[in-house]
């Protein structure tokens, strides 16, 4: 068990790509900490190193193969010391090769798929030199079963350990926000690495998979199909996660806003409906999800927007393009219209969200009208920020095989012309912050002595020249200066625009 004494074991988890994967990680060592694995500080102190890849970026799986290279001396350095050191591959990649990753690497001992981290110390037993244990099917019924387990292990067994043990977490991949996958460029991301005691964010997974079917992507063949988790489970996940301090929940999914489930009344619950039951929790003073297809964007998560003071007025909703004979091409499901019309529903409901995209420039057959298109969506939208790609082919999606694929020089031209009227928005946007008051939720501390830093209602970083007792709590300030990707502010004057967990404006902070 996770005693004292030599039966301790280290793992060491490196992860890429998005959110889901940092939380999957933590779910990895949930789910190893029962068979004695503590955290490892680095590869070459650890027993099992596991990589939790991400096959959205491009040359992905090769990516991990010349990475399995470097293991693969590692694993040999340490058998010379009379150490075994095992070695996994857990992600997307994993799914999408299975067995031709140790066909490829020999010195990979485990490969698991997203759908069965719960199984790791079963496959880590099972594989033996020569005979790696490979495990990727989709056995979703189980998946969110062994979250609440986990949850409830916890609940009856504390541990402080296994708290600092996760906020340890190795974390590569850091600016990104999506659960699928991110670029480091772009708005700014509720990653929540780095980020000194105690936890006062924390992401949920409400939701895993993808029935959408996108040309151009991946994720229903890596991620498989949609499954949403029960609304007791992600209730009392979120009660446990305000018991222990949480302020701030970002709700995950691949179509997060696709989540459906019954409620405790017997009715069909959409997200809306959820994020009105997560609200009632005491001490959860901010909720956010993330990310959200124009197509599951119904009226009761829109009102959410509108009733809710708690959900933070951001929203990422990737269009991808604004050319309805691209969007097509892409079987995104919706229109042009049909995306402005819902974003207008939006801000009449929450005036000042900010809202945030996706978008592919050279998509197959891809015009300069049809970019032209796009270009002009972006400020019909008014969109605050985005993540930009340029298409890229992914093996077994429609889209690769595509005829009309465009020049790489199209692409990078088009790329940047986006990329700078999205950098002109934001920049407008943060511009347009300086001077007035926002209400931060401070998390950790800043580089500089003196500073912390806490997000905005808007999810970008707040510099506050604030002390450290201030973590935890939100406070409102003064924006006085604005940077690319972050605001800096000051405390705002009076001792009552401090606000602690669950009360009205009071003096004292609490943690
Ligand atoms: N090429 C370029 N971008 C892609 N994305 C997904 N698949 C591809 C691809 N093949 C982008 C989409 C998606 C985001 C997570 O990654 O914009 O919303
Ligand atoms: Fe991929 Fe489209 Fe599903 Fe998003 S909605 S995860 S882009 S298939």
């Amino acid at each position: 068990m996770n005693g004292t004494g030599e039966d301790l074991k280290k793992v060491f988890i490196k992860t890429y790509g998005c959110q889901m994967n940092v939380y999957d990680s933590e779910r990895m060592r949930d789910a190893l900490a029962p068979a004695g694995y503590v955290a490892a500080d680095t590869p070459e102190s650890a027993d099992l190193i596991l990589i939790n890849t991400c096959h959205i970026r491009e040359k992905a799986a090769e990516k991990v193969y010349s990475e399995l290279g470097r293991l693969r001396q590692l694993k040999e350095r340490a058998a010379l010391q009379g150490r075994e050191v095992k070695i996994g591959v857990a992600g997307c990649v994993a799914q999408a090769e299975g067995e031709e990753i140790v066909r490829r690497a020999g010195a990979v001992d485990i490969v698991v798929g997203p759908q069965s981290y719960h199984r790791l110390p079963e496959l880590i037993a099972a594989s033996r030199p020569g005979h790696p244990a490979v495990e990727t099917e989709f056995a979703v019924a189980e998946k969110f079963a062994v979250l609440d387990r986990i949850a409830a292990e916890r609940n009856s067994n504390p541990s402080p350990e296994g708290g600092r043990w996760l906020r340890e977490a190795e974390t590569e991949g850091v600016a990104r926000t999506d659960p699928t996958h991110r670029p480091s460029a772009g708005p700014p991301s509720p990653f929540r690495g780095g980020m000194s005691s105690p936890r006062v964010a924390a992401f949920l997974t409400v939701q895993e998979g993808c029935d959408k079917f996108c040309t151009f992507c991946v994720v229903p063949y890596t991620r498989g199909s949609e499954v949403s988790r029960a609304v007791a489970s992600i209730v009392a996940e979120a009660t446990r996660l305000a018991g222990e301090g949480v302020r701030e929940v970002t709700l995950l999914g691949q179509n997060v806003n696709a989540w459906h489930g019954v409620g405790p009344d017997g009715r069909a619950w959409g997200l809306g409906q959820l994020l009105f039951r997560l609200a009632e929790i005491p001490g959860l003073d901010r909720l956010r999800y993330t990310t959200s297809h124009p197509r599951d964007m119904d009226d009761a998560l829109i009102a959410a927007h509108r009733d809710l003071d708690a959900l933070m007025p951001y929203l990422h909703l990737p269009v991808q393009s604004g050319s309805d004979r691209i969007l097509a091409a892409m079987n995104r499901r919706h229109t042009r219209s049909h995306y402005l019309h819902l974003v207008d529903k939006i801000r009449a409901a929450r005036p000042d969200i900010a809202l945030a995209g996706d978008f592919i420039v050279g998509f197959p057959g891809e015009t300069e009208a049809d970019f032209a298109d796009t270009l002009s969506i972006v400020d019909e939208a008014g969109t605050m920020g985005a993540f930009t790609f340029k298409y890229s082919p992914r093996p077994g999606t429609p889209a690769a095989t595509a005829a009309d694929q465009i020049a790489e020089e199209v692409k990078n031209e088009r790329l940047y012309r986006l990329q700078a009227k999205i950098d002109a928005r934001q920049a407008a946007f943060m511009g347009s912050r300086v001077g007035t008051k926002a209400e931060v939720l401070f998390e950790r501390r800043g580089r500089e002595p003196g500073q912390i830093v806490g997000r905005s209602p808007w999810l970008m970083p707040v510099h506050v020249d604030a002390p450290a007792t201030l973590l935890g709590s939100i406070g409102r300030v003064v924006i006085t200066g604005a940077g690319t990707n972050s605001l800096f502010a000051t405390i705002a004057p009076t001792a009552a625009d401090v606000l602690p967990a669950g009360l009205g404006p009071a003096l004292e902070i609490a943690h």
